[in-house]
């Protein structure tokens, strides 16, 4: 199956760090050619020129998922340099977790641009692309916290319900020939709980923390869903830690 990967062209948003770089890695290895957004660019040129001294075919693009043109610059140099786009991956994401009465509000509207707009974005970025073509395959991160609900995770949780509803109604609606998967990830060793102001939520963070695994197990869910033939539509992988229980 691993040759399904070969030459196929794949934008991957939040490429400069934890699952989207790991993605991103394993994806060019198996001989994908990757377009990397973000908004760390120094991180996002080391990885480029890592995967290209390693043979692999990457570009990067300075990328922040808050902004439309932005997004769309992603999925229009795809099909620039490399004559099509095959998959979307909207991966970027927020997770500053608190309890609602701490009233984090612009953190509650930073998590709401990034995991939900930023998402819309990359979808009115990718499917004109897959339009044009009648093919496409597009891989919306979503989460564990998209299937339960805990305390501290309304509004993170609350974006990743609705990252999950809007990758049902986009495979509803696009016909037969485009693909979507929604991946569900549960605790992975990233930098994403280091963004968390909450002191409370903090500490609570840490026994989650101890039985994160790494980013490549997402990538391999990743690769699986994109490696299937073209009638294969793999909608949706939960990954947990064996010792997840939530
Ligand atoms: N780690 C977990 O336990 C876990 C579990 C379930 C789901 N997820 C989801 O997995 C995805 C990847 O997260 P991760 O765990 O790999 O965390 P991470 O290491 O913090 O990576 C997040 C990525 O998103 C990018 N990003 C954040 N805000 C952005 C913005 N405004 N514009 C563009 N890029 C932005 C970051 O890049 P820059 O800062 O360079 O822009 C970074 O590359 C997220 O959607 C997250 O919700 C993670």
């Amino acid at each position: 199956m691993k040759d399904n990967l070969k030459g196929k062209v794949i934008v991957i948003t939040g490429a400069s760090s934890g699952i989207g770089e790991a993605t991103a890695r394993l994806l060019a290895k198996g001989g994908a050619k990757v377009v990397l957004g973000a908004r760390r660019t120094d991180r996002l040129k080391k990885i480029e020129s890592e995967i290209v001294a390693a043979g692999g075919e990457a570009l990067f693009l300075t990328a922040d998922v808050t902004n439309r043109k932005e997004v769309k610059a992603l999925a229009d140099a795809a099909v620039k340099r490399f004559g099509k786009l095959d998959v979307f991956i909207n991966n970027a994401g927020f997770m500053p977790l608190s309890p609602l009465a701490a009233n984090k509000v612009d953190e509650w509207e930073q998590m709401i641009d990034i995991n939900i707009k930023g998402v819309l974005y990359g979808i009115s970025a990718a499917l004109p692309h897959f339009q044009t073509q009648n093919s496409g395959h597009l891989i919306n991160i979503s989460s564990i916290a998209g299937h339960v609900v805990f305390p501290g995770g309304a509004v993170y949780c609350g974006t990743k319900f609705a990252v999950k509803a809007i990758s049902e109604g986009f495979r509803q609606e696009v016909g037969p020939h485009i693909r979507t998967t929604i991946i569900s990830p549960g605790a992975v060793n990233t930098e994403l709980a280091s963004h968390i102001t909450d002191a409370h939520t903090v500490d609570a963070m840490k026994a989650v923390l101890e039985m994160a695994i790494d980013s490549e197990a997402i990538a391999r869910a990743i690769a699986f869903a994109i490696e299937q033939p073209a009638d294969v539509d793999i909608n949706e992988i939960l990954v947990r830690p064996t010792a997840q229980t939530l």
